[in-house]
């Protein structure tokens, strides 16, 4: 042992160091007895960003600088876990542990820190650890990550038993090499294909760690160490060293055998379960079968488990007569993920450090402990990470979720566009990165940019729609190895850029109304209505409202802020303008236009002469000033003005209105007038008389040919009366109906003309006559005045009376007066009684106009008189007719017969008021009846 001890010494003190070590800080270091390991944890917090290296204190209290190759010729072993804990593994055996009786272990070991990865200026701690682990298994074996080691008691049993039967020519030929050897020195013999005898220095210097303790010999060896063999045991891969150890001293020999197998390649992968298969027999180190299993056990991370946990965890350990099973759940408790990144793609594996110890008894060792310890790997599984776009175009703001990460996962940079950003920088700039933990340990990262970004792409793909590119490019990074990779995303929105406001709007008789409805940019922008803008005491006039999204206004047709297009006679069609006009730079936004006619009365022809007329600006004529505007006579301005209107009224006598006939109209015409250079401005006004019809207007300005003209008719309105006697000042009222007349009283009626001022109209009675009913075209018909001529073809002659201006009588040529004797229709000489009513056709006749044919054959007037003309017939068209109301003739009480025109008659009026009628067709029926009848 002494021996042993010395050559390690030696060979190791080349690379030792003195130690001035420290005390390592609370919570730095955590040390574990793994039962024949010795464990010491170093946390990640105080190695952040540090190297870091342990190396054992040999006894001299020097430092030993480990090697790969060392460490595992000494049986020590360092890993760096996920979280960047490491661990330090080392066998109660290994070459730097003070083992006092193969009882309890002592390690020592320097922790060094440094910024540096040269170690220069670093820290160094130094951490002392003692296990115990007592009592050994006679053989006990270790399968660790980067060595196998046996141990075998080495003291001399009892003579009896016969353990030297098994596999003899091993034996023998270790003899042969024994006997060959020094005395006094302990030699290894390998046997693999070619049989390898070697002193204790030479394997050490092999890379073979050899060593004795107290009451053990112990080998240790790489799984890379020249005489392994690869042999497969139950399908699965082991890696053997056969050897043995001798000593000999003059007259004794002891060999040892320190055979030891571990297994390699012997877990296998699905995506969510590890299988690890061991042999139960491993048939290197047995010598004879059956063996018996004293204890199989799984545990993790250097602890074992009992059965409870075992199935709290869903592992699962089967022990069958070849294999031992182990499966493990991937993601399972006790083990964790991993982020790589291969071929440029991210994904994960699991980890997961199992353990096995498999005891058993055979008849060669008494009891063999055999414990591997087995980090696991799953192979690298892809998931590339996902892009979420979570955007919502309203709120004009790129929302992308990248993820799904492990915690060991840190997002380094953001290539926004062509700029690259810290995560940091991006929040400076108001991109809001964010990291999202979730339960599980997962994560992902949200990006905010503003569609308006600079660095976000955008082009306008309508004329209303824009659409916006962001390409991001993230930079992540996977601890603590520092891997960089990369994940580019992509994210398109697109939106309607421009709403633009929109106007609506309709007219009843005597408004407009208009909706506005605001785009999504607000009311960036001030209303007009024609040119006035929309503010100020306007509001409450167009009666103004509105909410978030509207306004809504009421404009009257005839405001200042609209315009005039067209004029009709009976209506007038008005445009309003609304414009919007951007609130900064005043440029129009929306123009709307609503054009509506509102029925307007645009002249008015009353019956006594009077015409009134209203003239408006219209579009067409900017220049125009109402106040200026005249009728012919320049001396007839207009009664009432304002910027846009004129109204005049005047007689048809007056201010240069002229008078025509046309057919069956009487019209007076004048013209508004407006004359400036260059444009002159007409508006030609007419009333057009029809006797019991309506007025004509019309409306005509010489610059706006285009527009239409329609006539209007108006009223002129005759009576027929009845006077109580010959003077025709004393009438007959309504009231005083019924009458009660003698057959052959004369009646006196009287014709007017009403209300008419026109001093040059004369009225003419054409034909006047009587029917027995109150149709005034029914049979029979009496004769009263034909032609405009007193009948006299009867025995009762009908006379006419002059007319004389007086009180009552302004212009005697509007009025005609005949007398009529009372009388009864006969029939077969009898006298009928009943209803009669008289009928006058009355014509409408110029005063002045010497050669209208109609007018000049009057017998009142007989020098006019010149005779018929074709103009008489289409003047017949302007005839209209009064009838007297109808007239009751009726016996008196005691009259029983009517005696023609002998009997006494009482006349009874039933209706009071004449009526006029305008019905043309007849005439000539009913003068051939009359003919007829009176022919007899
Ligand atoms: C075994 O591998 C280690 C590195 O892990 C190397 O240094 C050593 O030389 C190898 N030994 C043999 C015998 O190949
Ligand atoms: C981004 O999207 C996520 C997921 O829909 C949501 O929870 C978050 O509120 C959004 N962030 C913003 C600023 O809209
Ligand atoms: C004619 O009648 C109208 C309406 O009744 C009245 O306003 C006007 O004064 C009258 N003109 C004359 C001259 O009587």
């Amino acid at each position: 042992m002494a021996r042993c001890l010395r050559f390690g010494i030696t060979l190791l003190l080349a690379l030792a160091t003195t130690v001035w070590a420290q005390v390592p800080p609370k919570g730095f270091v955590t040390t574990e007895c793994q039962g024949s390991v010795m464990m010491i944890l170093l946390d990640r917090s105080f190695l952040v960003g540090k190297y870091f290296r342990i190396d054992p204190i040999n006894k001299q209290g020097q430092s030993v600088s480990l090697s790969p190759k060392l460490a595992a010729q000494c049986g020590y072993s360092l890993s760096v876990d996920f979280w960047g804990n490491a661990k330090f593994l080392a066998s109660v055996l290994s070459c730097f542990a003070q083992n006092t009786n193969d009882e309890t272990y002592k390690l020592a070991v320097r922790i060094g820190v440094s910024p540096n990865s040269d170690m220069s200026s670093s820290s160094s701690y130094m951490q002392t650890m003692t296990c115990p682990y007592f009592p050994w298994a006679t053989r006990e074996i270790l399968c660790e990550r980067n060595y196998m080691e046996v141990s075998v008691r080495r003291g001399v049993p009892p003579i009896g038993s016969s353990f030297v039967q098994d596999q003899p020519e091993d034996w023998s030929n270790i003899k042969i090499e024994a006997a060959a050897a020094d005395s006094a020195v302990w030699q290894v013999v390998f046997h693999g294909s070619e049989k390898k005898s070697m002193t204790v220095a030479q394997a050490i210097s092999n890379g073979y760690g050899i060593s004795t303790t107290p009451t053990r010999i112990m080998l240790r060896a790489a799984y890379n160490a020249t005489e392994v063999q690869l042999q497969e045991i139950q399908t699965v891969p082991v890696a053997v060293i056969r050897s043995t150890t001798f000593y000999k001293k003059r007259w004794m020999l002891m060999m040892v055998d320190t055979a030891v197998a571990c297994p390699i390649y012997d877990t296998s992968f699905t995506e969510d379960m590890i299988t690890w298969k061991v042999p139960r027999v491993l048939t290197p180190l047995v010598s004879a079968t059956p063996i018996k299993d004293l204890n199989v056990q799984m545990g993790i991370d250097g602890q074992k488990l009992n059965p409870e946990t075992v199935e709290e965890r869903e592992y699962k350990l089967d022990v069958g007569p070849n294999l031992i099973t182990v499966q493990i759940p991937v993601g399972a408790d006790g083990g964790y993920y991993k982020s790589h990144v291969l071929n440029k793609t991210y994904g994960t594996t699991f980890f997961i450090e199992a353990m096995l110890e498999h005891t058993w008894q055979d008849e060669v060792y008494d009891e063999t402990k055999y414990t591997v310890l087995h980090p696991i790997t799953t192979p690298f599984l892809p998931r590339p990470p996902h892009v979420t776009n979570d955007t919502v175009t309203e709120d004009q703001l790129f929302n992308v979720t990248l993820g799904t990460f492990l915690p060991d996962v840190e997002l380094v940079e953001i290539k926004v566009g062509q700029e690259t950003l810290t995560v940091p920088e991006a929040n400076l700039k108001g991109y809001n990165a964010q990291e999202h933990s979730f339960p599980n340990g997962s994560k992902a990262y949200t990006l905010q940019v503003p569609f308006e970004d600079p660095n976000v792409q955008s082009e306008p793909t309508s004329p209303v729609t824009r659409t916006f590119t962001l390409t991001i490019t993230y930079v992540l990074n996977i601890v603590p190895e520092d891997i960089h990779f990369t994940h580019p995303a992509e994210v398109i929105a697109t939106v309607k850029t421009i709403i633009p406001p929109t106007v609506t709007g309709y007219c009843d008789i005597a408004q407009f109304y208009i909706q506005v409805t605001y785009g999504n940019l607000g009311r960036n922008w001030i209303p007009f209505v024609g040119s006035t803008e929309l503010a100020g005491g306007l509001l409450a006039q167009y009666n103004y409202s509105d909410n978030a999204t509207n306004f809504w206004i009421a404009v009257p047709y005839n405001s200042l802020d609209v315009t005039y297009e067209v004029i009709h006679s009976s209506d007038i069609r008005s445009r309003l303008d609304l414009t919007l006009k951007d609130i900064e730079t005043m440029v129009v936004v929306t123009t709307f236009s609503l054009s509506c006619s509102f029925p307007t009365k645009m002249i008015e022809c009353f019956s006594n002469g009077t015409m009134a007329a209203l003239a408006v600006k219209v579009e067409s004529v900017p220049s125009l000033l109402p106040n200026l505007l005249t009728l012919r006579d320049p001396r007839c301005r207009p009664v009432y003005f304002d910027a846009f209107n004129a109204v005049f009224y005047f007689s048809v006598n007056s201010c240069g209105t002229t008078r025509r006939f046309d057919n069956n109209f009487m019209i007076y015409e004048n013209e508004v007038l407006f004359s400036i250079p260059g444009n002159s401005y007409q508006f030609a006004i007419a009333c057009h008389f029809q006797i019991n019809d309506t007025k004509v207007v019309q409306f005509m300005y010489q610059d706006n040919i285009q527009h239409v003209i329609q006539p209007g008719f108006g009223d002129l309105e005759v009576v027929m009366r009845l006077s109580l006697d010959s003077s025709y000042s004393i009438f007959y009222e309504s009231q005083d109906y019924p009458l009660v007349k003698y057959l052959r009283t004369p009646l006196y009626f009287e014709v007017e003309l009403m209300y008419s001022q026109d001093p040059q109209v004369d009225l003419v009675l054409e034909n006047c006559w009587a029917t027995y009913s109150a149709d005034r075209n029914s049979l029979p018909q009496w004769d009263v005045i034909v032609e405009s001529c007193e009948y006299t073809a009867d025995t009762y002659k009908t006379l006419f009376h002059p007319v004389s201006s007086n009180g009552r009588v302004k212009f005697p040529s509007h009025f005609k007066r005949f007398e009529v004797k009372m009388f009864s229709f006969a029939e077969d000489q009898d006298a009928l009684k009943g209803e009669i009513y008289f009928h006058c056709g009355v014509v409408m006749c110029d005063a002045n106009q010497i050669s209208d044919s109609l007018c000049n054959k009057q017998c009142v007037s007989a020098k006019r008189r010149i005779g018929r003309s074709a103009e008489w017939r289409d003047a017949e068209k302007a005839k209209t007719f009064v009838s007297s109301g109808p007239v009751d003739l009726v016996r008196s009480v005691n009259a029983r017969r009517v005696r023609h025109r002998n009997s006494y008659w009482s006349l009874v009026a039933v209706g009071g008021v004449c009526s006029v009628v305008l019905f043309v067709s007849g005439i000539v029926a009913f003068k051939k009846m009359q003919k007829d009848l009176c022919s007899k």
